[in-house]
C-alpha cells in the first residue's frame, strides 16, 4: 500500500513551502489528497506563477511525477471529500504554510472547510498532523492556539528555515524546512544532509 498524505496549503506568506514539499511527495510513489483554501489559492497566485489546477503547474514545471504517484485535489468547502472522515486511513497531515486564521480554527475546534475538519479529524483519530504557521510577531492568542494545538497532538513546526549548512539559494532554505516536514511525516528524502553527515 502506498503512503496516503493530505497536504493543505492555507493563505498565510509562503506558499513556496507548500508546493516544494507537494513536489517532493509526488517524485515517491505516495497518494496526495490535496487543498487549498481561497485564500491559499489568492496568495499563491501573487506570490508563484501558479495556474489551476495544479497537477497542471507542476506539470508545465518539469516535475518528474513518479508513475505510481497521484495526486488528487479537492475542493476545500468539499466536506464530502474522504479526508472530512475519519473512516479514510492515511498516514498524515501537513497544513503548509498554515494562516493564524486555519490555526484559530483547529485549535477551536471549528471545522468551516475540508482543511479544518481533516485536521479536527486527525486529532481525534491520533493521526500525525503538523503545522507550519507564518507569521511574525505572534500575538497571545496565535501562541495559545499553539499551545491548544500541540497539547491535542499536533506538530507544531514554524516555516523557519535554517542556515547551518550554508544554502546558497531561496529554494535551498526552503528545502531545510520541507525537509523536516518530510521527517515528520515518516518519508526518506535527500533534501538536506543530516547534522553530522
Ligand atoms: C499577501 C498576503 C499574505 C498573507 N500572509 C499571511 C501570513 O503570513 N500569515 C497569516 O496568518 N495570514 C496571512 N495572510 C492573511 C490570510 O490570507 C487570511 O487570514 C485568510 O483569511 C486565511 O484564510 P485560510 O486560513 O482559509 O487560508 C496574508 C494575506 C495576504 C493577502
Amino acid at each position: 500500500m502506498k503512503p496516503k498524505i493530505i497536504v493543505a496549503i492555507c493563505g498565510a506568506s509562503g506558499s513556496i513551502y507548500g508546493i516544494r514539499l507537494l513536489k517532493s511527495l509526488l517524485e515517491r510513489p505516495i497518494d496526495v489528497r490535496l487543498i487549498i483554501s481561497s485564500a491559499g489559492e489568492a496568495v499563491m497566485r501573487h506570490e508563484t506563477d501558479y495556474t489551476a489546477p495544479m497537477i497542471r503547474f507542476l506539470r508545465k514545471e518539469g516535475v518528474q511525477i513518479h508513475p505510481d504517484a497521484v495526486l488528487e485535489q479537492y475542493e476545500p468547502d468539499n466536506l464530502f471529500a474522504q479526508p472530512a472522515s475519519g473512516s479514510f486511513h492515511h498516514n498524515g497531515m501537513a497544513v503548509v504554510p498554515c494562516s493564524m486564521k486555519t490555526m484559530g480554527s483547529i485549535a477551536a475546534g471549528i471545522s468551516g472547510n475540508l482543511i479544518h475538519r481533516s485536521a479536527d479529524v486527525c486529532l481525534k483519530e491520533r493521526r500525525p498532523l503538523i503545522l507550519v504557521p507564518r507569521e511574525t510577531p505572534l500575538s497571545l492568542i496565535h501562541l495559545k492556539n499553539m499551545q491548544r494545538v500541540a497539547e491535542a497532538g499536533a506538530v507544531i513546526m514554524p516555516a523557519s528555515p535554517s542556515f547551518y549548512f550554508q544554502p546558497q539559494s531561496v529554494h535551498e532554505l526552503v528545502d531545510t524546512v520541507v525537509a523536516r516536514i518530510l521527517d515528520h511525516l515518516g518519508i526518506e528524502h535527500h533534501l538536506v544532509k543530516q547534522w553530522g553527515e
